[in-house]
């Protein structure tokens, strides 16, 4: 299949050729804001990108510089900073008309182990962006929520009004991001729109590290000939999305005009669930052909881990209905595109 129709999307795309804005993407040195950055740079926007390098990395802007070249890079403004500090992201927020506020540290067990550092950059941070971009007069912000807000809340597909209790400090700073943005919606009327990713995978995603995700760290593994660990049983389930379904989502969040689309939270993801053990097959399979060693390739199985959710499928229906969004790949399609990434750079 060579990806589902995008009409709204499309349209989007030829208004915004038409007529540049100005983007702050927060996080913008990190996996799903660089993705972002080389999107609207594409579409010829004017992007003012921030970021500590907390987690990002140069080389993440390096690529994008290469591939949007030199008469679309021109339109991309950079700070290094940290939304922990007021300051800065007022200083970001000058001029703006939308911002996609991606900033924040990421992984459930580094939030266990670290829970003040996530509340100051994911909560903290979070009002920092959100005073600025109410002072700045900005039109709407659109922010990274997660799939973690649903908990262990049991039922599947995942339905944006039914969440359970948070499972993991990370969590909870996402629910608190939810929070302060419909309480700013009442209290400033600013319009913000939150997005629930779900496991998002694609190029530019660290695959190293203790806390990497489990898309690149195996595709690392795998090709390196090193032993893949699964956390339980392998039939923990996961919606794996492709980040361009996010970046589609977050553009037609920014820009939706029905006024019952605005200040509302939307699952993002394809509404299909992969397991472990079938991610570990599929890798393995689109692996074979170029790395043959992995033909006695077999996973270890280990402990579950604390503040895992057991299975996550999400209902995509609200975000097709409001947002006329429509995921442009399948995880299978996903998957072949971040292969191809991973082949070049690992
Ligand atoms: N990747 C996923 O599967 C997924 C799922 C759900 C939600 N999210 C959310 O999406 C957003 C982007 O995630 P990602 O996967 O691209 O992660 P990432 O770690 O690649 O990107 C996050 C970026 O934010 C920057 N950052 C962190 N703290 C900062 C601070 N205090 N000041 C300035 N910059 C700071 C980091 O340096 C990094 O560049 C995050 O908010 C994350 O919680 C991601």
């Amino acid at each position: 299949m060579k990806g589902f129709y995008v009409s709204a999307y499309e349209h989007l795309k030829e208004q915004m050729l038409a007529g540049p804005k100005v983007w702050l993407v927060t996080g913008v040195a990190g996996f799903i804001g660089s993705n972002l950055l080389e999107a609207l740079l594409r579409l010829d926007q004017r992007v003012i990108g921030l970021d500590n390098y907390a987690t990002g990395s140069r080389q993440n802007l390096e690529q994008v510089r290469e591939l949007v070249g030199p008469g679309q890079w021109k339109n991309f403004r950079q700070i290094e900073g940290d939304i922990r500090d007021p300051d800065t992201c007022q200083r970001a927020s000058q001029g703006v008309n939308y911002v996609l506020h991606q900033a924040a540290l990421g992984s459930v067990p580094r939030s266990i182990a670290n829970p003040a550092d996530f509340h100051a950059s994911n909560v903290t941070g979070f009002l920092n962006v959100l005073v600025a971009a109410r002072d700045s007069g900005t039109k709407r912000l659109v922010y990274a929520s997660s799939s973690a807000v649903y908990g262990d809340h049991p039922e599947l597909p995942k339905v944006e009004d039914k969440i359970g209790r948070c499972l993991s400090p990370y969590a909870a700073t996402k629910r608190a991001n939810e929070l302060y943005a419909d309480v700013f919606a009442g209290c400033y009327q600013m319009e913000t729109i939150g997005l629930r990713y779900f496991n998002v995978f694609g190029p530019r995603q660290d695959p190293n590290g203790s806390y990497a995700a489990v898309i690149p760290k195996w595709i690392a593994a795998m090709m390196r000939n090193e032993p893949i660990h699964i956390n339980g049983d392998g039939e923990t389930t996961r919606d794996f999305c492709y980040v361009a379904n996010v970046v589609q989502a977050n553009l037609l969040a920014a820009t939706v005009q029905k006024p019952e689309a605005i200040n509302e939270i939307y699952n993002v993801a394809v509404c299909a669930r992969t397991s472990l053990n079938q991610l570990f097959g599929l890798l393995r399979g689109k692996l074979l052909p170029d790395y043959p060693h992995l033909k006695d390739c077999s996973p270890v199985y280990c402990d579950f881990r604390p503040g895992d959710v057991r299975h996550s499928e999400a209902d995509i229906s609200k975000a097709e209905r409001f947002l006329g969004y429509k995921p442009s790949h399948t995880v299978q399609q996903g998957l072949s595109k971040a292969l191809d990434w991973y082949r070049q750079h690992l």
